[in-house]
């Protein structure tokens, strides 16, 4: 299935997400609940997926009082494989066939590589990276059944393309695998119309998991660590959840019709550093 050729549809028409469904991974807070925001905001029925199902009901209800769109709020852990299958299934028949799949949830702890254990290196790596995978590898069976394509964004990190500073070993491998899989899927399933392309955020303040972050360096003396990073960064702030959403809602609508597999960085210039 070749993709469309959208050169004389009009850009309101090519940014919205009018009469699809999407699905956010740990939409709950966050960045992924920016992303709902805007996916809603473009149109798009939303579907937020969280292992808290009350924040996830929180932005299911905001996003549609905000936008009018439908939603649905599950209580879904990306880690357990059935449970996103059932997922799928429940968010096709409550708002209809996915079409855009953004694999969100993931983690970010602190460690240093010498005192990693090999079981904490797999529970991020369950999380980060084979839950993305799963999560991508249901949507793509999903719409090849349904027999339209799609688009599925992975979040990564400006972590995905060189160390990540403070960031901890296993959280930089998750994250360079998340590139990789992206590339490879991308080549895979563009013979279907889907196209498979990640959203790379440099430090992205204002989120629960930040702020957790930001209490624990505080806690260990390090509390103007993220200041410093934030202003050392060449568009003199780090990212804002939306900064992210705003990528991700281009990636995900037919603006974006000719890429995939590639990743888009929401990185205020942290790559050039
Ligand atoms: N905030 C940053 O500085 C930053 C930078 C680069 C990349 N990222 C990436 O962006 C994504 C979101 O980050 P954030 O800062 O919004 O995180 P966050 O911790 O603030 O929010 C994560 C959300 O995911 C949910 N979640 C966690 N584990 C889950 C699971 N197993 N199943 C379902 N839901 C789960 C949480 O309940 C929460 O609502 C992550 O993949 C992270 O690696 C964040």
């Amino acid at each position: 299935m070749a993709i469309a050729d959208v050169s004389t549809t009009p850009i309101s028409d090519l940014m919205s997400l009018s009469g699809r469904v999407a699905v956010v991974t740990g939409g709950g807070g966050g960045i992924g609940a920016a992303i709902c925001n805007r996916l809603a905001e473009a149109g798009a029925a939303v579907a937020v997926l969280d292992l808290s199902l009350d924040a996830a009901k929180e932005t299911a209800a905001g996003i549609a009082d905000r936008h009018g769109v439908p939603t649905t709020a599950l209580a879904v852990d990306v880690t357990d494989e059935a449970a996103v299958q059932a997922a799928v299934r429940q968010v096709a028949g409550e708002l209809g066939d996915v079409h855009v799949w953004v694999n969100n949830a993931g983690a970010y702890p602190s460690a240093q590589a010498i005192d990693l254990s090999a079981e904490g290196w797999d529970s991020l790596m369950g999380l980060n990276l084979r839950a993305s995978f799963v999560g991508s590898r249901e949507a793509a069976r999903h719409m090849i059944d349904a027999g339209h394509g799609g688009a599925i964004v992975n979040i990564a990190s400006t972590a995905a393309n060189k160390s990540g500073g403070g960031n901890a070993v296993h959280y930089v491998a998750s994250k360079h695998g998340v590139a990789g899989m992206t590339k490879q899927l991308a080549y895979e399933w563009g013979a279907h119309g889907i196209r498979v392309l990640g959203v790379a955020p440099t430090l992205t303040l204002k989120t629960p998991g930040i702020e957790e972050k930001q209490e624990w360096l505080e806690s260990v003396g390090y509390g103007s660590v993220l200041d410093e990073y934030a202003s050392s960064l060449p568009l003199g702030r780090a990212a804002l959840p939306d900064d992210v959403a705003r990528l991700v809602l281009f990636a995900a609508s037919d603006m974006a019709m000719i890429m995939s597999g590639s990743m888009l960085y929401a990185d205020a210039g942290d790559m050039t550093k």
